[in-house]
C-alpha cells in the first residue's frame, strides 16, 4: 500500500500539473464568456419568497431593501423585534409584496425550525435562504482568560447557518432555490485579533464548498465575503473576553485602523447581484482576492505583513487593553 501510495505522491502531482496546462487558459475563457452570459440571464426577483437572518442591522438590513426593491417577498428574522419591524416597514415602501418578521435566536435549533417553517406556512414557498447573522469577538488569542467564552461565535456564525440549512434545504430543493452565506475575507485569509471569528467564517467556506459538491446544481450556493462594512459591528459591536455582547468603538478602531470601511447599501447590492447572476462566490471588495493569490504562492511573505501591520508589539497591545477598558464613555454592555 505504502508502494502505492509512493508512486501516487510522484505521479499524481506531475500529471495534474501537465493537465492544468492544457486545459487552464480555454477554462479561463470559458467562464469569463459564462460570466458575460449569465449577466443577460440573471434571475428575476418579483415575487420570490427570501428568508434573510440577521436582518435587523447592518448587511442583513440592507439585503432586505435591496430584495425589497426588486419585488421580493422576505421573512426577516433577529432578536430585537422592533429593529425588525421597522426593517420590515421600509422594504414594504421600498417594493416588497409581502414582509414578515420572525423574532428568533439562530444559535437555537428550535428557533431556526420554527422560522423557516412559519416562512413556508406564511408564502408558501422558500426560493433564497441569507444566512446573514452574525458576531464577531475581537481580541488577539492570548488575550483570553477563559476561551468557552467564546462559543456563542460558533453556535451563531456556523451553527445557526447549518441549522437553518438543514430545516430550508426540502424546500428550497422543491424550488430550485438558492442558498447565500455571509462569511468573510478571514475564513480564507488571515484573522490576526478575530481567530475564533475567522475560524467560524473559514468553517462555514467549507461547509458550504462541501454542500455545493453533494447537492449539484439542485441549490446554487452563493458564498459572500464582505471586507470591513459599515453596521453594528463595525462600529464596535463586538463579544467581550467574558462572553458580554458589548459596543466599543475604539476597540474596533484599533482593529480596523484607517482601512477603508465599504458601505453596507454597495455591498448588499453587489452581493445581489452575484446571487441573481449565480455566481458561486463573491468578494467584495474585490481586491482581497488577490491577496489570496499571495497566501497560495508566497505565504510566508504575506504572514510576515499581516504580522508587521496588524499585530501590535507587546506593549502596544497592553496599552490598547489599557486604554480600552478605562474609557467607559465608549463601552456599552447589551
Ligand atoms: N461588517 C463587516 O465588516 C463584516 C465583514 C465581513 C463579514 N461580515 C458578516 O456580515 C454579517 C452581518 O454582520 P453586520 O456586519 O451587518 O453586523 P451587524 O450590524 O451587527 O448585524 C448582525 C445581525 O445579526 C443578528 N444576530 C446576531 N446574533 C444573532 C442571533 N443569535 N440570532 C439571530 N440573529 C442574530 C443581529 O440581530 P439581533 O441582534 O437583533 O439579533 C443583526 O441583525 C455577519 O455574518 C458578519 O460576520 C461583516
Amino acid at each position: 500500500m505504502d508502494l502505492i501510495l509512493l508512486v501516487m505522491d510522484l505521479v499524481f502531482p506531475a500529471v495534474i500539473l501537465v493537465v492544468l496546462l492544457v486545459i487552464l487558459a480555454p477554462y479561463f475563457i470559458y467562464k469569463f464568456v459564462n460570466k458575460i452570459l449569465r449577466m443577460f440571464t440573471m434571475e428575476v426577483l418579483l415575487g420570490k419568497v427570501v428568508l434573510i437572518t440577521g436582518a435587523s442591522s447592518g448587511i442583513g438590513e440592507k439585503l432586505a431593501y435591496e430584495y425589497a426593491q426588486k419585488g421580493a417577498r422576505l421573512a426577516l428574522v433577529a432578536r430585537r423585534e422592533k429593529k425588525l419591524q421597522e426593517v420590515a416597514d421600509k422594504a414594504r415602501e421600498l417594493g416588497s409584496l409581502d414582509v414578515i418578521t420572525v423574532c428568533a435566536d439562530v444559535s437555537k435549533s428550535n428557533d431556526c425550525k420554527r422560522f423557516v417553517e412559519e416562512t413556508v406556512n406564511h408564502f408558501g414557498r422558500l426560493d433564497h435562504l441569507v444566512n446573514n447573522a452574525g458576531i464577531v469577538s475581537a481580541f488577539y488569542f492570548e488575550e483570553y482568560t477563559d476561551i468557552a467564552n467564546t462559543l456563542p461565535v460558533m453556535d451563531v456564525n456556523f451553527w445557526g447557518s447549518v441549522y437553518t440549512t438543514q430545516f430550508a434545504l426540502p424546500h428550497l430543493k422543491k424550488s430550485k432555490g438558492k442558498i447565500v452565506a455571509i462569511a468573510s475575507p478571514s475564513g480564507w485569509l488571515y484573522g490576526p485579533g478575530m481567530s475564533i471569528y475567522a475560524a467560524s467564517k473559514a468553517a462555514l467556506v467549507n461547509f458550504y464548498d462541501t454542500l455545493r459538491v453533494e447537492l449539484g446544481s439542485s441549490v446554487k450556493i452563493t458564498i459572500a465575503s464582505p471586507g470591513f462594512t459599515e453596521s453594528e459591528m463595525s462600529q464596535g459591536k463586538h463579544l467581550t473576553t467574558e462572553g458580554v455582547v458589548e459596543v466599543d468603538r475604539e476597540k474596533l478602531d484599533a482593529l480596523i485602523g484607517n482601512f477603508p470601511v465599504k458601505s453596507a447599501k454597495g455591498c448588499a447590492k453587489n452581493i445581489v447581484k452575484a446571487v441573481c447572476r449565480g455566481d458561486r462566490n463573491i468578494t467584495d471588495p474585490s481586491f482581497f482576492r488577490i491577496v489570496y493569490v499571495c497566501k497560495v504562492f508566497i505565504p510566508e511573505v504575506l504572514e510576515w505583513f499581516f504580522h508587521v501591520n496588524f499585530v501590535p508589539s507587546t506593549t502596544m497591545k497592553n496599552a490598547t487593553s489599557i486604554n480600552v477598558s478605562d474609557n467607559n464613555n465608549n463601552k456599552k454592555s447589551i
